[in-house]
């Protein structure tokens, strides 16, 4: 492969591009995890989590992707057969619901149509059924990365108490935290599962509990086998920004200045410019005229857009299109959507000007593969975007 000049557009919904800055942090000697200044580290990393979490609770760090963080909020909660409500709301919510079984759990899983999220009405009235109190969590994937769909957490939190139900609430954050708004503690989420390489602008290799009282209180009676994944060790080492086994030092380097950047730009204008290109992205698909995969436009993710191709219009023709003629990856259609969505990701290190990039590649992709559209896509999230650029060049002035 001879190359290609420019720099690749990694448009996936994750692993998403690592900003420079991030990249010239890990890019650092290694230092001693048990020396003086890796407390220092570690104390500073755990404190901007919490802040992006927006929790005042335990946070823990595992050296591994999100499949890992999972893993670690299943074994440290629960107990052989206990069973739990879990929502099929696409892909990787079927991967949680497939572990969940591997461990011994006994999954109740509510079937979807995989163009919505988990109906906080099916929520309560499923937990209102369960008199005796069998469920143990209700499992949520907050941002589906395979659909594009956003479950309503803070609903579903009312959902659960409403039906004066005991059971803990796990969510998984992987797609949606440093993106979409997120509150740990504000929806009383007693677990919630996160990774590093999607809007928290690192590398993949990290991962994340954010753990409640309540949960830390089950974790004290649940029976499933853990050794590496259990929360005592590693919240007791953390109090003093340290971990009971090697951490992936440098990816720690990345995650404090990632945290620097966050809090740089505020949170609040990190969800805004989230929501102004998810949008603008939507406004290009239907001047196209592609079918967007959410149904419920309450539930539109902010983090990446799912389109629909066509029948009869492979959607992986097209991502080959486009990255064989623009350098570009867009997400692929997984599980039973394979061929019949793309992924457009606009998460992470992301401006107005990469977002252009990205619908101008698949507008010329669509041409290139002979995808029935209309023109003018990428022009309808420009005018978007300008708009809202004017909005906020007035705000400044006036202020
Ligand atoms: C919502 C969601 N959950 C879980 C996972 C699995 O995480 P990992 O691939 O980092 O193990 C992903 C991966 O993309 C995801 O998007």
């Amino acid at each position: 492969m001879s190359y290609r000049s420019g720099r690749h557009f990694l448009q996936i919904p994750g692993p998403t591009n690592v900003p420079d800055r991030v990249l010239r942090a890990i890019d650092l000697p290694t230092m001693d995890h048990r020396g003086p200044e890796f407390g220092e580290l570690g104390l500073e990393v755990f404190d901007g989590l919490k802040h992006v979490f927006q929790t005042k609770q335990d946070v823990v760090i595992y050296p591994a992707s999100g499949t890992g963080a999972w893993e670690a909020a299943l074994v440290n909660t629960l107990s052989a057969g206990d069973r739990v409500l879990m929502f099929e709301t696409g892909h990787f919510a079927s991967l949680w619901q497939k572990m969940a079984t591997k461990l011994g759990l006994s999954p109740e899983f509510v079937r979807t149509d995989w163009r919505r999220g988990a109906d906080p009405a099916a929520v309560e009235a499923k937990l209102r059924e369960d008199k005796a109190h069998a469920i143990k969590a209700v499992c949520i994937v907050h941002n589906e990365t395979s659909t594009g769909v956003t479950s309503r957490i803070g609903a579903i939190r009312k959902a659960i108490d409403a039906a004066k139900h005991p059971a803990l609430f796990l969510v998984d954050t992987i797609s949606s935290l440093a993106s979409i708004d997120y509150r740990h503690d504000e929806w009383g989420v007693d677990v919630t599962v996160a990774g590093s390489q999607k809007g928290l602008m690192l590398p993949p290799g990290l991962s994340f509990n954010a753990i409640s009282g309540k949960a830390r209180t089950a974790s004290q009676s649940a029976k499933l086998p853990k050794s590496y994944w259990g929360w005592e060790e590693m919240i007791a080492n953390g109090k003093t920004g340290y971990f009971p086994y090697t951490p992936a030092t440098n990816l720690l380097y990345g995650l404090r200045e990632a945290l620097g950047m966050l809090r740089e730009e505020g949170l609040e204008n990190v969800f805004a410019r989230h929501d102004r290109h998810a949008e603008a992205t939507r406004r290009a698909a239907r001047a196209w005229g592609l079918e967007i995969l959410c149904a419920v436009p309450e539930e539109y993710s902010s983090s990446l857009t799912a389109l629909m191709t066509p029948a009869g219009h492979d959607a992986d023709k097209l991502r080959k299109h486009i990255l064989e003629a623009f350098d570009m990856s867009l997400g692929t259609g997984l599980g039973r959507l394979a061929g019949k969505v793309f992924r457009i990701g606009h998460l992470g290190d992301f401006n107005d000007l990469t977002l252009a990039g990205t619908l101008a590649g698949v507008e010329m992709g669509l041409e290139l593969a002979g995808v029935p559209h209309r023109k003018g896509g990428a022009q309808a999230a420009m005018d978007y975007l300008a708009a809202c650029a004017k909005g906020a060049a007035g705000q400044r002035k006036a202020a």
